[in-house]
This record gives structure tokens, C-alpha cells and sequence, in this order.
């Protein structure tokens, strides 16, 4: 079995991206990260795109093949109704779906404190750094998950 990691926009800047809020290790370095805690139970395929169109298109790749998500949305967490449309199929057709953010944007600007794609996620886990991610891929190890 296999679970997409999908990376919205500015998150492939990740390592030189505003270390002070998101770090300094790479994408490469949470796919290794997220690789050694599935230690072979489970496919990592991470992904990232700054373009909303092919993020969509991800989406429906993981209906199509009943394929699990973890998704950092990113800027678009605030914003695209579209995403968050693409991500209702992922649910509604009864595949997990988390949303992961590293920080906490809760404690950040204003802009940030909604989310569109919350309302339609399985679970949200955020302000954990890489954490959040390690944490969502646990939740879908998760017997009965
Ligand atoms: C983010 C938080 C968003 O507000 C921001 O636009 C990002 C990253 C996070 O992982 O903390 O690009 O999703």
C-alpha cells in the first residue's frame, strides 16, 4: 500500500524558506524521515507543485486508486474553494484525508487562522514541524484507521 504526501505552493523552498517558522531540513529530508517510520509497512510518495491544477489532479489520482492523502495545502489552505472541493471527493469516497501544516497558523497572521480544507479533512494536525507529517502517517498505521 502507498499514501501520496502531497506539498503545496513554496513548500519545495523548504531548508531555506523562512528557517525561523519552518526549519531548516528539505522535502527530501521528510521523505526519508517519513520512510524510516513506515520501515516498509507503506509506500512514501511525496509530491509538491505550486500549481493548483496539478495538485487537483493529484487528488483525483487518489480517488481513482483509493489511495490515502496527507496534504500541507500550504497558502492555499486559506483560499482555494477549488482544493477543497478536489479534497470532498477524497473523503466522501471514504479515504483518509489529513491536513498536516508544519507551523501552527493559528498563532500567526490573521489570514491564516481559517482553513477551507479542514471542513472537509479527516483529522488536521499542525505546529509540529516534520512532526505533523510523522504524525499524520501514524494516524493512518493506526489499526482500524
Ligand atoms: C503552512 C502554513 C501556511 O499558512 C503557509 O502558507 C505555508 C505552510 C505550514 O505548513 O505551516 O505555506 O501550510
Amino acid at each position: 500500500s502507498r499514501v501520496l504526501v502531497l506539498n503545496g505552493p513554496n513548500l519545495g523552498r523548504l531548508g531555506s524558506r523562512e528557517p525561523d517558522v519552518y526549519g531548516s531540513q528539505d522535502l527530501p529530508a521528510l521523505q526519508a524521515l517519513l520512510e524510516a517510520d513506515a520501515a516498509g509497512r507503506i509506500a512514501i510518495d511525496l509530491r509538491q507543485t505550486n500549481d493548483e491544477a496539478e495538485l487537483i489532479g493529484w487528488l483525483y489520482e487518489a480517488v481513482d486508486t483509493a489511495t490515502p492523502v496527507i496534504l500541507n495545502p500550504a497558502a492555499f489552505t486559506h483560499y482555494s474553494y477549488a482544493l477543497r472541493d478536489a479534497a470532498a471527493l477524497v473523503t466522501k469516497a471514504g479515504i483518509p484525508l489529513v491536513e498536516v501544516h508544519i507551523s501552527n497558523p493559528h498563532t500567526r497572521e490573521v489570514f491564516r487562522h481559517t482553513s477551507v480544507i479542514s471542513g472537509i479533512a479527516s483529522g488536521v494536525i499542525a505546529g509540529f514541524g516534520f512532526g505533523s507529517y510523522r504524525l499524520a502517517l501514524q494516524s493512518l498505521l493506526l489499526p482500524e484507521a
